[in-house]
Protein backbone atom coordinates (compact mmCIF):
# COMPACT_ATOMS: atom_id res chain seq x y z
CA UNK A 1 0.00 0.00 0.00
CA UNK A 2 1.16 3.44 -1.27
CA UNK A 3 1.43 6.18 0.88
CA UNK A 4 1.99 10.18 0.85
CA UNK A 5 4.50 12.22 2.84
CA UNK A 6 4.63 15.29 2.93
CA UNK A 7 6.46 18.35 3.98
CA UNK A 8 4.10 21.30 4.53
CA UNK A 9 4.29 25.11 4.82
CA UNK A 10 4.46 25.98 0.97
CA UNK A 11 2.07 28.20 -0.68
CA UNK A 12 0.58 26.42 -3.86
CA UNK A 13 1.65 28.25 -6.94
CA UNK A 14 1.07 27.92 -10.69
CA UNK A 15 -1.46 26.44 -13.23
CA UNK A 16 -3.19 23.58 -13.17
CA UNK A 17 -5.82 22.39 -15.55
CA UNK A 18 -8.88 20.51 -14.43
CA UNK A 19 -9.35 16.60 -15.97
CA UNK A 20 -12.08 15.62 -17.59
CA UNK A 21 -14.98 14.94 -14.77
CA UNK A 22 -14.98 11.37 -13.18
CA UNK A 23 -18.58 11.05 -12.27
CA UNK A 24 -18.96 12.03 -15.96
CA UNK A 25 -16.56 9.08 -18.06
CA UNK A 26 -18.13 6.51 -15.68
CA UNK A 27 -21.60 7.04 -16.89
CA UNK A 28 -20.69 7.37 -20.37
CA UNK A 29 -18.93 4.07 -20.30
CA UNK A 30 -22.41 2.65 -19.66
CA UNK A 31 -24.07 4.04 -22.28
CA UNK A 32 -21.60 2.43 -24.45
CA UNK A 33 -24.13 -0.61 -23.61
CA UNK A 34 -26.32 0.54 -25.88
CA UNK A 35 -25.15 0.71 -29.23
CA UNK A 36 -23.00 -2.04 -30.99
CA UNK A 37 -21.25 1.32 -32.97
CA UNK A 38 -17.91 3.12 -31.57
CA UNK A 39 -18.30 5.44 -28.82
CA UNK A 40 -15.04 7.78 -28.21
CA UNK A 41 -14.80 8.99 -25.14
CA UNK A 42 -12.66 12.49 -25.21
CA UNK A 43 -11.66 14.27 -22.23
CA UNK A 44 -11.41 11.28 -20.23
CA UNK A 45 -8.63 10.83 -17.17
CA UNK A 46 -8.29 6.97 -16.45
CA UNK A 47 -8.93 7.80 -12.57
CA UNK A 48 -8.75 4.10 -10.70
CA UNK A 49 -13.14 4.59 -10.87
CA UNK A 50 -13.12 5.06 -14.77
CA UNK A 51 -10.89 2.02 -15.12
CA UNK A 52 -12.74 -0.06 -13.36
CA UNK A 53 -15.91 0.53 -15.17
CA UNK A 54 -13.46 0.13 -18.38
CA UNK A 55 -12.86 -3.37 -16.93
CA UNK A 56 -16.26 -4.44 -16.19
CA UNK A 57 -17.40 -3.08 -20.04
CA UNK A 58 -14.28 -5.46 -21.50
CA UNK A 59 -15.96 -8.35 -19.33
CA UNK A 60 -19.45 -7.90 -20.44
CA UNK A 61 -17.98 -8.36 -24.22
CA UNK A 62 -16.59 -4.39 -25.26
CA UNK A 63 -13.43 -3.41 -27.00
CA UNK A 64 -11.98 -0.94 -25.01
CA UNK A 65 -8.73 0.96 -26.56
CA UNK A 66 -6.78 3.66 -24.91
CA UNK A 67 -4.75 6.19 -25.77
CA UNK A 68 -3.91 7.99 -22.14
CA UNK A 69 -2.03 10.59 -23.88
CA UNK A 70 -4.81 11.87 -25.56
CA UNK A 71 -7.12 11.69 -23.10
CA UNK A 72 -9.45 9.41 -25.27
CA UNK A 73 -11.00 6.14 -25.11
CA UNK A 74 -12.92 4.32 -28.12
CA UNK A 75 -15.46 1.62 -27.10
CA UNK A 76 -16.60 -0.67 -29.03
CA UNK A 77 -19.04 -3.33 -28.39
CA UNK A 78 -18.20 -6.31 -30.51
CA UNK A 79 -20.05 -8.95 -29.44
CA UNK A 80 -22.14 -8.31 -25.47
CA UNK A 81 -21.72 -11.88 -24.06
CA UNK A 82 -22.85 -12.07 -20.75
CA UNK A 83 -25.88 -10.35 -18.38
CA UNK A 84 -24.32 -10.73 -15.36
CA UNK A 85 -21.10 -8.33 -13.78
CA UNK A 86 -17.99 -9.68 -13.05
CA UNK A 87 -18.40 -9.87 -9.21
CA UNK A 88 -15.36 -8.50 -7.81
CA UNK A 89 -15.26 -5.64 -10.33
CA UNK A 90 -18.86 -4.59 -9.56
CA UNK A 91 -18.51 -4.90 -5.78
CA UNK A 92 -15.55 -2.17 -5.62
CA UNK A 93 -17.58 0.62 -7.84
CA UNK A 94 -20.75 2.49 -6.53
CA UNK A 95 -21.57 3.05 -10.58
CA UNK A 96 -21.47 -0.27 -11.98
CA UNK A 97 -25.31 -0.21 -11.47
CA UNK A 98 -25.48 1.85 -14.52
CA UNK A 99 -24.93 -0.94 -16.33
CA UNK A 100 -28.31 -2.69 -15.25
CA UNK A 101 -30.46 -0.39 -17.57
CA UNK A 102 -28.81 -1.14 -21.02
CA UNK A 103 -28.24 -4.62 -20.40
CA UNK A 104 -32.02 -4.73 -19.83
CA UNK A 105 -32.76 -3.14 -22.97
CA UNK A 106 -30.65 -5.31 -25.05
CA UNK A 107 -31.18 -9.04 -22.95
CA UNK A 108 -34.16 -8.57 -20.61
CA UNK A 109 -31.90 -9.10 -17.91
CA UNK A 110 -29.41 -8.64 -15.56
CA UNK A 111 -27.54 -9.73 -12.64
CA UNK A 112 -25.35 -7.74 -9.90
CA UNK A 113 -23.84 -7.73 -6.34
CA UNK A 114 -24.01 -4.62 -4.51
CA UNK A 115 -22.29 -2.14 -5.40
CA UNK A 116 -19.41 -0.84 -3.47
CA UNK A 117 -17.64 2.99 -3.30
CA UNK A 118 -16.06 4.95 -0.65
CA UNK A 119 -17.08 3.98 2.73
CA UNK A 120 -19.42 7.25 3.61
CA UNK A 121 -22.08 6.02 5.09
CA UNK A 122 -25.39 3.48 4.19
CA UNK A 123 -25.12 3.66 0.36
CA UNK A 124 -28.72 1.70 -0.72
CA UNK A 125 -30.23 0.88 -3.48
CA UNK A 126 -33.71 1.14 -2.90
CA UNK A 127 -33.97 4.15 -4.98
CA UNK A 128 -32.91 2.27 -8.35
CA UNK A 129 -34.83 -1.07 -7.31
CA UNK A 130 -38.02 0.44 -6.61
CA UNK A 131 -37.15 2.81 -10.33
CA UNK A 132 -36.85 -0.18 -11.92
CA UNK A 133 -40.35 -2.04 -10.65
CA UNK A 134 -41.79 1.16 -12.02
CA UNK A 135 -40.63 0.57 -15.21
CA UNK A 136 -41.93 -3.32 -15.55
CA UNK A 137 -38.83 -4.93 -13.84
CA UNK A 138 -38.94 -7.56 -12.15
CA UNK A 139 -36.70 -7.51 -9.10
CA UNK A 140 -35.62 -10.10 -6.67
CA UNK A 141 -32.31 -10.30 -4.09
CA UNK A 142 -30.49 -13.30 -2.94
CA UNK A 143 -29.32 -11.86 0.24
CA UNK A 144 -26.66 -14.88 1.31
CA UNK A 145 -25.03 -13.68 -2.35
CA UNK A 146 -25.53 -10.03 -1.96
CA UNK A 147 -26.85 -10.61 -5.21
CA UNK A 148 -29.72 -8.93 -7.57
CA UNK A 149 -31.56 -10.43 -10.20
CA UNK A 150 -33.35 -7.77 -12.86
CA UNK A 151 -35.63 -9.02 -15.60
CA UNK A 152 -37.54 -8.17 -18.57
CA UNK A 153 -37.46 -5.52 -21.01
CA UNK A 154 -37.91 -1.97 -19.19
CA UNK A 155 -41.25 -0.74 -20.33
CA UNK A 156 -41.14 3.51 -19.49
CA UNK A 157 -43.73 4.21 -16.48
CA UNK A 158 -43.43 7.00 -13.76
CA UNK A 159 -40.95 7.05 -11.00
CA UNK A 160 -41.29 9.55 -8.56
CA UNK A 161 -37.99 9.88 -6.68
CA UNK A 162 -38.59 9.87 -3.03
CA UNK A 163 -35.27 11.65 -2.36
CA UNK A 164 -32.87 13.09 -4.86
CA UNK A 165 -30.34 10.98 -6.31
CA UNK A 166 -27.88 11.26 -8.95
CA UNK A 167 -26.56 7.79 -9.83
CA UNK A 168 -30.30 6.55 -9.47
CA UNK A 169 -31.12 9.37 -12.03
CA UNK A 170 -28.72 8.78 -14.49
CA UNK A 171 -29.67 5.04 -14.19
CA UNK A 172 -33.05 5.23 -14.69
CA UNK A 173 -32.63 7.55 -17.67
CA UNK A 174 -30.32 4.60 -19.40
CA UNK A 175 -32.84 2.05 -18.93
CA UNK A 176 -35.03 4.82 -20.38
CA UNK A 177 -33.76 5.40 -23.92
CA UNK A 178 -34.76 2.24 -25.19
CA UNK A 179 -37.37 1.58 -23.45
CA UNK A 180 -40.77 0.47 -24.59
CA UNK A 181 -43.12 3.45 -24.37
CA UNK A 182 -43.02 6.65 -22.30
CA UNK A 183 -40.68 7.40 -18.86
CA UNK A 184 -41.25 10.28 -16.62
CA UNK A 185 -39.18 10.76 -13.54
CA UNK A 186 -39.49 13.35 -10.86
CA UNK A 187 -37.79 14.88 -8.17
CA UNK A 188 -34.58 13.92 -10.23
CA UNK A 189 -30.56 15.65 -9.42
CA UNK A 190 -29.86 18.38 -11.92
CA UNK A 191 -25.93 17.73 -11.38
CA UNK A 192 -24.39 18.91 -15.27
CA UNK A 193 -23.33 15.96 -15.24
CA UNK A 194 -26.94 14.42 -16.17
CA UNK A 195 -27.35 16.88 -19.10
CA UNK A 196 -23.95 15.92 -20.76
CA UNK A 197 -25.07 12.15 -20.58
CA UNK A 198 -28.73 13.34 -21.98
CA UNK A 199 -27.05 15.78 -24.51
CA UNK A 200 -24.96 12.90 -26.34
CA UNK A 201 -27.74 10.71 -25.98
CA UNK A 202 -29.87 12.64 -27.69
CA UNK A 203 -27.55 13.68 -30.62
CA UNK A 204 -27.30 9.72 -30.94
CA UNK A 205 -31.13 9.41 -31.57
CA UNK A 206 -32.66 9.33 -27.87
CA UNK A 207 -35.59 11.42 -26.75
CA UNK A 208 -34.83 13.04 -23.47
CA UNK A 209 -36.27 16.36 -22.35
CA UNK A 210 -35.43 18.26 -19.01
CA UNK A 211 -32.27 16.84 -17.84
CA UNK A 212 -30.87 19.22 -16.00
CA UNK A 213 -34.43 20.25 -14.56
CA UNK A 214 -36.39 18.34 -11.41
CA UNK A 215 -38.36 16.58 -14.40
CA UNK A 216 -37.02 14.45 -17.03
CA UNK A 217 -39.18 12.67 -19.96
CA UNK A 218 -37.94 9.77 -22.25
CA UNK A 219 -39.98 8.62 -25.06
CA UNK A 220 -38.62 5.06 -25.56
CA UNK A 221 -37.03 4.47 -29.21
CA UNK A 222 -36.00 1.50 -30.83
CA UNK A 223 -32.26 2.04 -31.41
CA UNK A 224 -29.81 4.64 -30.83
CA UNK A 225 -26.46 5.00 -32.63
CA UNK A 226 -22.89 6.14 -30.70
CA UNK A 227 -20.37 9.07 -31.47
CA UNK A 228 -18.15 11.33 -29.73
CA UNK A 229 -18.80 12.17 -26.13
CA UNK A 230 -16.67 15.11 -24.77
CA UNK A 231 -16.19 14.55 -20.93
CA UNK A 232 -16.94 17.75 -18.71
CA UNK A 233 -14.64 19.08 -17.04
CA UNK A 234 -14.41 18.36 -13.00
CA UNK A 235 -16.30 20.96 -11.32
CA UNK A 236 -15.14 18.59 -7.52
CA UNK A 237 -11.75 18.61 -8.57
CA UNK A 238 -11.28 22.57 -9.64
CA UNK A 239 -13.52 23.19 -6.41
CA UNK A 240 -10.62 21.09 -4.59
CA UNK A 241 -7.82 22.97 -6.07
CA UNK A 242 -9.39 26.11 -4.84
CA UNK A 243 -9.98 25.12 -1.63
CA UNK A 244 -6.49 24.11 -1.55
CA UNK A 245 -4.27 27.08 -2.83
CA UNK A 246 -6.82 29.19 -0.61
CA UNK A 247 -5.93 27.47 2.58
CA UNK A 248 -2.13 27.35 1.93
CA UNK A 249 -2.09 31.46 0.52
CA UNK A 250 -1.41 30.53 -2.48
CA UNK A 251 -1.45 31.65 -6.30
CA UNK A 252 -3.08 29.35 -8.39
CA UNK A 253 -4.96 29.84 -11.52
CA UNK A 254 -7.40 26.90 -11.94
CA UNK A 255 -7.24 25.97 -15.97
CA UNK A 256 -10.17 24.24 -18.45
CA UNK A 257 -12.57 24.62 -15.71
CA UNK A 258 -16.68 25.57 -16.07
CA UNK A 259 -17.21 28.64 -13.05
CA UNK A 260 -21.10 28.55 -14.08
CA UNK A 261 -20.73 24.40 -12.35
CA UNK A 262 -19.60 26.41 -9.40
CA UNK A 263 -21.75 29.21 -8.69
CA UNK A 264 -22.41 28.49 -5.11
CA UNK A 265 -18.49 27.07 -4.01
CA UNK A 266 -17.34 30.25 -5.85
CA UNK A 267 -19.65 32.19 -3.83
CA UNK A 268 -18.40 31.05 -0.74
CA UNK A 269 -15.11 30.94 -1.26
CA UNK A 270 -16.13 35.01 -2.13
CA UNK A 271 -17.75 35.42 1.33
CA UNK A 272 -15.11 33.60 3.22
CA UNK A 273 -12.48 36.33 1.90
CA UNK A 274 -10.83 34.49 -0.92
CA UNK A 275 -9.27 36.83 -4.09
CA UNK A 276 -10.12 35.92 -6.78
CA UNK A 277 -10.34 36.37 -10.27
CA UNK A 278 -12.90 34.32 -12.65
CA UNK A 279 -13.27 34.10 -16.23
CA UNK A 280 -15.62 31.74 -18.51
CA UNK A 281 -12.52 28.70 -18.16
CA UNK A 282 -10.90 29.53 -15.66
CA UNK A 283 -10.44 30.75 -11.84
CA UNK A 284 -7.66 32.51 -10.67
CA UNK A 285 -6.91 32.38 -6.41
CA UNK A 286 -5.18 35.44 -5.60
CA UNK A 287 -3.33 34.84 -2.42
CA UNK A 288 -3.49 38.09 0.67
CA UNK A 289 -7.36 37.52 0.88
CA UNK A 290 -8.38 37.77 4.83
CA UNK A 291 -9.91 34.35 5.64
CA UNK A 292 -13.27 34.58 8.05
CA UNK A 293 -15.51 31.95 8.85
CA UNK A 294 -18.50 31.10 7.17
CA UNK A 295 -21.38 28.67 7.31
CA UNK A 296 -21.72 25.98 4.90
CA UNK A 297 -24.57 23.31 4.30
CA UNK A 298 -24.35 20.81 1.32
CA UNK A 299 -27.18 20.47 -1.00
CA UNK A 300 -27.63 18.54 -4.41
CA UNK A 301 -27.03 20.35 -7.18
CA UNK A 302 -26.96 23.49 -7.72
CA UNK A 303 -26.32 23.54 -4.01
CA UNK A 304 -23.05 23.18 -2.22
CA UNK A 305 -21.89 19.56 -2.95
CA UNK A 306 -21.07 17.25 -0.70
CA UNK A 307 -17.69 16.22 -2.05
CA UNK A 308 -16.31 19.68 -1.32
CA UNK A 309 -17.39 19.74 2.28
CA UNK A 310 -13.91 17.70 3.54
CA UNK A 311 -11.39 20.85 1.39
CA UNK A 312 -13.80 23.36 2.51
CA UNK A 313 -13.93 22.25 6.30
CA UNK A 314 -10.19 22.23 6.63
CA UNK A 315 -10.24 25.68 4.55
CA UNK A 316 -12.29 27.07 7.43
CA UNK A 317 -9.69 25.65 10.16
CA UNK A 318 -7.75 29.10 8.35
CA UNK A 319 -10.36 31.37 8.70
CA UNK A 320 -11.28 33.67 11.80
CA UNK A 321 -14.48 32.89 13.87
CA UNK A 322 -16.71 29.91 13.55
CA UNK A 323 -18.44 27.77 11.11
CA UNK A 324 -21.29 25.17 11.26
CA UNK A 325 -20.48 22.57 8.91
CA UNK A 326 -23.87 20.83 7.71
CA UNK A 327 -23.43 18.04 6.02
CA UNK A 328 -27.25 16.87 4.71
CA UNK A 329 -26.24 14.06 1.77
CA UNK A 330 -24.13 11.67 3.88
CA UNK A 331 -23.69 10.33 7.58
CA UNK A 332 -20.93 8.76 7.42
CA UNK A 333 -18.43 12.13 5.77
CA UNK A 334 -17.21 13.73 8.76
CA UNK A 335 -14.87 10.84 10.05
CA UNK A 336 -12.09 12.30 8.89
CA UNK A 337 -12.28 15.19 11.20
CA UNK A 338 -10.46 13.89 14.22
CA UNK A 339 -7.82 13.17 11.55
CA UNK A 340 -7.44 16.93 10.85
CA UNK A 341 -7.91 17.64 14.64
CA UNK A 342 -4.99 15.26 16.17
CA UNK A 343 -2.72 17.96 13.95
CA UNK A 344 -4.28 20.93 16.06
CA UNK A 345 -7.58 21.81 14.15
CA UNK A 346 -10.38 23.01 16.67
CA UNK A 347 -13.13 21.36 14.88
CA UNK A 348 -16.36 20.04 17.39
CA UNK A 349 -18.39 17.50 16.02
CA UNK A 350 -21.53 17.78 17.05
CA UNK A 351 -23.48 14.64 15.57
CA UNK A 352 -22.61 12.89 12.47
CA UNK A 353 -24.00 15.18 9.80
CA UNK A 354 -22.55 19.03 11.98
CA UNK A 355 -19.42 20.04 12.64
CA UNK A 356 -17.95 23.74 14.46
CA UNK A 357 -14.77 24.83 12.74
CA UNK A 358 -13.42 27.30 15.31
CA UNK A 359 -10.71 29.25 13.91
CA UNK A 360 -7.94 30.37 12.62
CA UNK A 361 -5.38 27.38 13.77
CA UNK A 362 -1.87 26.12 13.09
CA UNK A 363 -1.64 22.54 12.17
CA UNK A 364 0.84 20.52 12.54
CA UNK A 365 2.30 17.55 10.94
CA UNK A 366 1.56 14.10 11.80
CA UNK A 367 1.04 10.21 10.71
CA UNK A 368 -2.60 9.72 9.83
CA UNK A 369 -4.02 5.99 9.22
CA UNK A 370 -5.83 5.56 6.04
CA UNK A 371 -8.57 7.84 4.45
CA UNK A 372 -11.81 6.68 4.61
CA UNK A 373 -13.13 8.17 1.52
CA UNK A 374 -11.71 10.23 -1.36
CA UNK A 375 -12.85 14.07 -0.93
CA UNK A 376 -11.34 13.08 2.79
CA UNK A 377 -8.32 12.05 1.68
CA UNK A 378 -7.63 15.20 -0.35
CA UNK A 379 -8.70 17.50 2.57
CA UNK A 380 -6.18 15.27 4.41
CA UNK A 381 -3.72 15.92 2.07
CA UNK A 382 -4.66 19.57 2.42
CA UNK A 383 -4.65 19.84 6.01
CA UNK A 384 -0.55 17.98 5.50
CA UNK A 385 0.00 21.13 2.39
CA UNK A 386 -0.84 23.97 5.62
CA UNK A 387 0.64 22.02 8.72
CA UNK A 388 4.58 22.47 9.90
CA UNK A 389 6.56 19.30 9.60
CA UNK A 390 5.82 16.40 8.31
CA UNK A 391 2.52 14.71 7.59
CA UNK A 392 2.47 10.91 6.51
CA UNK A 393 -1.00 9.72 5.00
CA UNK A 394 -1.34 5.87 5.07
CA UNK A 395 -2.95 4.03 2.00
CA UNK A 396 -3.85 6.36 -0.18
CA UNK A 397 -6.02 3.83 -2.96
CA UNK A 398 -9.41 5.97 -2.12
CA UNK A 399 -7.49 9.31 -2.90
CA UNK A 400 -6.15 7.90 -6.23
CA UNK A 401 -9.83 6.85 -6.99
CA UNK A 402 -10.55 9.99 -8.03
CA UNK A 403 -7.32 12.53 -8.01
CA UNK A 404 -4.63 11.53 -11.06
CA UNK A 405 -1.32 11.95 -9.83
CA UNK A 406 -2.11 14.16 -7.10
CA UNK A 407 1.55 14.27 -6.07
CA UNK A 408 3.49 14.48 -9.06
CA UNK A 409 0.80 17.79 -9.95
CA UNK A 410 1.05 19.03 -6.27
CA UNK A 411 4.49 18.74 -6.95
CA UNK A 412 4.26 21.15 -10.03
CA UNK A 413 3.20 23.99 -7.52
CA UNK A 414 5.52 23.68 -5.25
CA UNK A 415 4.61 21.35 -2.59
CA UNK A 416 6.53 18.82 -1.37
CA UNK A 417 5.25 15.84 -1.50
CA UNK A 418 5.84 12.06 -1.98
CA UNK A 419 4.33 8.92 -2.67
CA UNK A 420 6.27 5.50 -1.39
CA UNK A 421 5.61 2.35 -0.88
CA UNK A 422 4.66 1.46 2.34
CA UNK A 423 6.33 -1.77 2.26
N1 LIG B 1 -29.80 7.18 -1.61
C1 LIG B 1 -30.74 6.33 -1.10
N2 LIG B 1 -31.15 5.27 -1.88
C2 LIG B 1 -30.63 5.05 -3.12
C3 LIG B 1 -29.67 5.93 -3.63
C4 LIG B 1 -29.26 7.00 -2.84
O1 LIG B 1 -31.23 6.48 0.01
O2 LIG B 1 -31.07 4.08 -3.77
C5 LIG B 1 -29.35 8.32 -0.79
C6 LIG B 1 -27.90 8.20 -0.35
O3 LIG B 1 -27.76 7.41 0.82
C7 LIG B 1 -27.53 9.64 -0.12
C8 LIG B 1 -28.36 10.38 -1.15
O4 LIG B 1 -29.37 9.48 -1.58
O5 LIG B 1 -27.95 10.05 1.15
C9 LIG B 1 -27.58 10.86 -2.34
O6 LIG B 1 -26.90 9.80 -2.93
P1 LIG B 1 -26.69 9.75 -4.50
O7 LIG B 1 -27.35 8.50 -5.00
O8 LIG B 1 -27.03 11.04 -5.13
O9 LIG B 1 -25.17 9.57 -4.60
P2 LIG B 1 -24.46 8.82 -5.73
O10 LIG B 1 -25.15 9.00 -7.02
O11 LIG B 1 -24.18 7.44 -5.26
C10 LIG B 1 -22.92 10.71 -6.65
C11 LIG B 1 -21.45 10.82 -6.80
C12 LIG B 1 -20.84 11.05 -5.42
C13 LIG B 1 -21.45 12.30 -4.82
C14 LIG B 1 -22.99 12.16 -4.77
C15 LIG B 1 -23.70 13.38 -4.27
C16 LIG B 1 -21.08 9.33 -8.66
C17 LIG B 1 -20.49 8.05 -9.13
N3 LIG B 1 -20.95 9.57 -7.35
O12 LIG B 1 -23.12 9.61 -5.78
O13 LIG B 1 -19.48 11.23 -5.64
O14 LIG B 1 -20.98 12.45 -3.50
O15 LIG B 1 -23.48 11.88 -6.09
O16 LIG B 1 -23.44 14.45 -5.10
O17 LIG B 1 -21.59 10.10 -9.45
C18 LIG B 1 -17.23 11.31 -5.08
O18 LIG B 1 -16.99 11.64 -6.25
O19 LIG B 1 -16.41 11.42 -4.14
C19 LIG B 1 -18.56 10.81 -4.74
C20 LIG B 1 -18.80 10.07 -3.66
Amino acid sequence: MSKFIISGGQPLKGEIEVNGAKNSATKAIAAAILSNEEMVIENITLFEDVRQMLAIYRDLGGKVTEDASAKKVLLKLENLKKMELDKDLACKSRPSILFVGPLLSRFGEAKIVEPGGCAIGKRPIDLFINGFKAMGVAVTDNPAHNEYNFKGYPQGGTFIFPLVSVTATETLMLAAVLARGRTILKNVAQEPEIPALAGYLNNHGAKIVGAGTPVITIEGVEKITAGDFEVIPDRIEAGSYLAMAAATNGDLLVRKCQPKHLEVPLDILRQIGVKMEIGSDYVHVIPGGELKAIDIKTHEYPGFPTDLQPPFTVLLTQAQGRALVHETIYEGRMFYIDKINRMGADIILCDPHRAIVIGPTKLYGRELERSPDLRAGFAMVMAGLIAEGTTIIDNIYQIDRGYEHLEKRLRHLGAEIIRADAG
